[in-house]
Parts: C-alpha cells; structure tokens; sequence
C-alpha cells in the first residue's frame, strides 16, 4: 500500500447546458423540496431534540430551507462520551485502514456527493456555484487526498539506527478528546478540522458554527457512507460558551482544532489556561483566526493586474475569506488608473440569489453581520475624511445584501483600514510614490494580523525589500497576486500573530500536531 502524490481535483465550469449544472440544479431542487429535519450524531446515533431552529438562507431570509435541533450541555457530555468510548478501537485501527476511510470520502464528494454538498453550500451559506465549487468540492477533496498522503509521510519517516540497536517513532494519537470548533464560512474548513484531526487516530467532538449546520450535515452523511465508525466524529449542535464550559473542564479534553475569529480564540485559550491542572495532558491548541490582509502595489506594478487582484481578492465569496484583501495601499502616480478599473470591475459584477448564475455576488451571512458591515459604510458616508469610490449601498428587506464598496481613506489608520470587518468591503489609501518604504513600515504596524498579504512590483530590488520587511506580517505572502485562493499542497495556509497558530492548513505541519510520538530504543 503506498498512497501517490495526489493532484489536485480539477475545477469544473458549470457553463451552460454542461452535465454538472443540471445535476446541482437537481441537487438544489431536492434539497428544498427535502425541508431537512436536521439531527446531532453522536455515537453514530441521530439525536433530536424538543428546540428546534429554523434555517433559512442568508439571500431569502424568510424562507424555511429545513431546521436543526439545538442540543444543551448534557448533549457535549454525551458526545464526550461517545467519543472516548471509540478511542481504544480507533486508536489501534490500521492507519492504512483510516486512510482508506478518507480516500473514499475524496472519491464520494468528487463523484455522487458533490453536487449535494455544493448545493447545500449554495443555499446555507449563500455561496454562487462556482464559489462552492472551489470550496465545498474541490477544496475538501484535496484536504482529504493530500492529509492521507501527509499521514503516511509522518508515518514512514523514522530515526536512523545503528549495528546492535534500533530506533523508532510511534505516532501515537493525543491521550483523550479532541475538540472541533469550526466557522461558517468555508464548508471545506468545517470538513478538514475534525476530518484531519480523527485520520491521525484521535477521536472528536465537532460542533460547527450555526449558519453552516445546513452543509455540515450533508458531511456527516458522506463521511458515514465512507465509512466512518460510529463515536469518531460526534455532530453537535450546542452554544458555544455552553459546549465550552463541559468541554474544557474535561479531564480528558486533548485539544482543539479551532478556526474562527480571534477573540473568541483568546477567550478560549485564558479558559484553558485557567483549567490546566484538570487535565490528564496538555492540551494542543490550534487555532486559524482573524485577518486584515494587505495588497501594496509599487509604482513599478501593472495597474490592470492589480485591480484585478484588488476586485477579485476583496470581493469573491462576499469578502467573507480569512484571506480576502481588506486594506490596499497605491502609489498615487497609478491611483486614477487602478481606480478607473476596480470601478469598472465593480459596475459589472451582479449582485442577487445562489440559483441564477449570473450572479457573482450573494448574501452576507447574517443579520450581524449585515448590520456590522452597514454601521460602517454609514459611518464610512459620514465622515469627510474619507471618501467612497465604489458601492456603498446595502440592503437587508429580503437577504442580507451589501454592495461590494470602497473606501478611500486620508487617514493610513483610519477604522477600516485596521478592523476586521469580514465582508465585501475594501479600504484604500494612497501613498507618495517616493514613500514605499515608510508604507512597509505602516502596513506592518497598522494591525494586529498576519495572515496573508501581496506585493505587485516588476521592480526585483521593490520585491525583496517587501518580502523582507514584511517577514513577520503575513503567513502567506503573495508577489504579483492576489492574497486569496491558497490551494492545498501548493501553499499551506495560515497566519501568525493574532491570525493564529500558524500551522498550516492541509500540510504535514497541521497532522503533526495531531500526534504524541513515541520513540523507542531496543538493543539486541
Ligand atoms: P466565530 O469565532 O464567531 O465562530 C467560530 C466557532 O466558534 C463557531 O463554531 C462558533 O459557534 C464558536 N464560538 C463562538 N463563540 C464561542 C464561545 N464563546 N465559546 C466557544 N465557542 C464559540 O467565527 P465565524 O464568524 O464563524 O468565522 C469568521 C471568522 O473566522 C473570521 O474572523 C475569519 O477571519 C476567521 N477565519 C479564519 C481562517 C483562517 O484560516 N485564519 C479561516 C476562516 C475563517
Ligand atoms: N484557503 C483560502 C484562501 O486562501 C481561505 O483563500
């Protein structure tokens, strides 16, 4: 048995006419026409309850797509349970075995899942096809290929050994439970964290973020048809501080693969720190959060490419990526031109419902996050010291619409440009051409994150200048490209500082912290 380098799942169209969009929009038909009742799993048994809450997609939020039934904390222990009950078997299973279980899941979400889950993407969280494509589809196929092979990397490497004695590492999975808190908006990052952390042998409580419980029930079915054994991965749907508070006052709470904004990781990160003397074993806390990611652009840049980079990299997917560019700086030599185009962009891009594809933008998420991103477009309309160039507009009386909108501010730290606002809402300021290298210096200082961030220059010398100066500013940094769109086993993805732990989506890195290595001396 030995696992070949994966390739990545190749993109499909949906142009019209073609097999794929008639077999989504089918897919979108049942699913409305199912009205899904929607259980928690644990221990492979579906668990309902008398609180029943309604989904609804964020484009139409009146109607009811189906509901899910809200657990309470007797149904984190129970999950708790249920897991730890599993661990003995799974945790002695063949890894080929497990392997096996997750290349199944790859073949099943490439072939007759994945027009269903892409569908439910589309509805649940207001995502066009194409976006769903990338993520629920493609995105979650390459997780599950590349952490199999990633997995059995870690498993063949071992210790050199010597005449009379040999060594070696034993991969062993974390001694307890381990806890999956997963966000909204990529249903490919719903399915890798617990999917990732359970391949190494652990056993795992996930409860996802309430917008994508829609999608992340159709994961739970593909990931029983491929076989996954009961008490592995238990579904539960519980508030978070109340999941929180059973959880990380277990003894046997392991760790947690977390992604989701930053300060509800450091909320969790004191709560943990506060309980550590209850636990059988450090926990491991790996934690994906928030961003502010930067585009600069050199006077030496193409101004057609990066306003390319600047409507694709803010504005696909709502702006709702941990990656999408926020913050742009722009020579004031090339602000007209990059200007003209981003406007021109923007003016073409339709904005309306998942199920006409024609439409690039959807729906933010909630009601929220509607009302966070219109409180500073207002605000943006209201102060004179700056100015919107693009959108502005937004709109809640049947889904939850926002303009994709640009800023321009005079301020380099004016509130937009240093908040995560997490939407289609982009802020530029424009610098002295001359000043390139105190624009280094501000973008490195102006927030707390660092997740990604993109250079546009042809000047080599403008290049490494900002690759150096830049070091510690972006996880994942991007020359003459947009700052979003990172592909699994080509860059491994995640950020420092408040952006999180940094270890790497879909890469060896990430699996690694999901093991507790033995070595082993024998002498003969
Ligand atoms: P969120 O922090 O609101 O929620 C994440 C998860 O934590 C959800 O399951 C939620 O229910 C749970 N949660 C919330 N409060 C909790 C609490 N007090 N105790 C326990 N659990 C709690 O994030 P979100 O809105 O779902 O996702 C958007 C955020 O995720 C953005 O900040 C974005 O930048 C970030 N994100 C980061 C990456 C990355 O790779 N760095 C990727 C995707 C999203
Ligand atoms: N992996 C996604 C990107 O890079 C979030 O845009």
């Amino acid at each position: 048995f030995n696992v070949p380098t994966p390739i990545n799942e190749p993109v499909k169209s949906y142009a019209p006419g073609s097999k794929e969009r008639a077999e989504l929009q089918q897919a979108l038909k049942e699913l409305k026409q199912q009205h899904l009742d929607i259980p928690m799993y644990i221990g492979g048994q579906e668990v309902r309850t008398d609180n029943t809450l309604t989904i609804s997609p964020p484009h139409d939020h009146q109607y009811k797509l189906g509901q899910f039934h809200e657990g309470d904390a007797s149904h984190v222990t129970q999950a708790i349970d249920a897991a730890l009950a599993a661990r003995e078997q799974w945790a002695a299973m063949l890894w080929e075995h497990r392997a096996g279980i997750f290349l199944k899941a790859a073949e099943l979400l490439a072939g007759p899942y994945r027009a269903r889950l892409n569908a439910a993407t589309m509805l649940g969280q207001s995502k066009n096809a194409y976006q769903a494509e990338i993520d629920a589809a493609c995105e979650l196929i390459d997780f599950f290929r590349y952490n199999v092979y990633f997995m059995q990397e870690i498993y063949k490497q071992q210790p050199e050994s010597a005449p009379g004695m040999w060594n070696r590492l034993e991969h062993r999975p974390l001694e307890g439970f381990v806890f999956a808190l997963t966000p909204f908006n990529f249903t490919s990052i719903a399915g890798n964290l617990p999917t990732s952390v359970a391949m190494m042998g652990n056993v795992v409580v996930w409860k996802p973020a309430y917008p994508q419980i829609y999608s992340a029930y159709v994961l739970m079915e593909l990931f029983r048809e491929a076989g996954l054994p009961d008490g592995v991965i238990n579904l539960i749907y519980v508030d978070g501080p109340v999941a929180g508070d059973v959880i990380f006052n277990h003894r046997d709470f392991a760790g947690i693969h977390f992604t989701g904004s930053t300060g509800v990781f450091q909320n969790i990160w004191s709560l943990i720190g506060q309980n550590i003397h209850k636990y059988k074993t450090y926990p491991r806390i790996v934690g994906e959060t928030g961003g502010k990611d930067f585009i600069i652009a050199h006077s030496s840049a193409q101004p057609r490419q990066v306003a390319t980079a600047i409507s694709r990299g803010a504005f696909e997917f709502q702006g709702q990526k941990c990656s999408a560019a926020s913050r742009v700086y722009i020579p004031a030599s090339m602000y007209e031109e990059v200007k003209g185009y981003v406007q021109a962009d923007l003016a073409s891009f339709r904005m309306g419902d998942v199920e006409d594809f024609g439409n690039f933008i959807n729906a933010v998420i909630t009601e929220g996050s509607f009302d966070k991103l219109a409180r500073y477009i207002d605000a943006a309309k209201a102060d004179s010291s700056v100015e919107i160039i693009a959108g502005g507009g937004h709109d809640k009386s049947k889904g939850y619409f926002i303009e994709p909108t640009v800023i321009v501010a005079k301020d380099p730290k004016y509130v937009t440009m240093c908040e995560e606002l997490f939407g289609p809402v982009l802020t530029m300021y424009v610098y002295e051409d001359a000043k390139f290298e105190e624009t280094l210096t501000l973008i490195d200082t102006t927030s707390p994150y660092a997740l990604t961030g993109a250079i546009f220059s042809q000047d080599r010398y403008a290049i490494d200048l900002a690759s150096k100066r830049l070091v510690n500013a972006a996880g994942n940094f991007y020359i003459n490209d947009k700052p979003t769109g990172a592909v699994v086993g080509q860059q491994p993805f995640g950020g420092a500082r408040a952006s999180g732990t940094n270890d790497k989506a879909g890469s060896m890195l990430n699996l690694l912290r999901w093991t507790s290595a033995r070595a082993i001396k024998e002498t003969f």
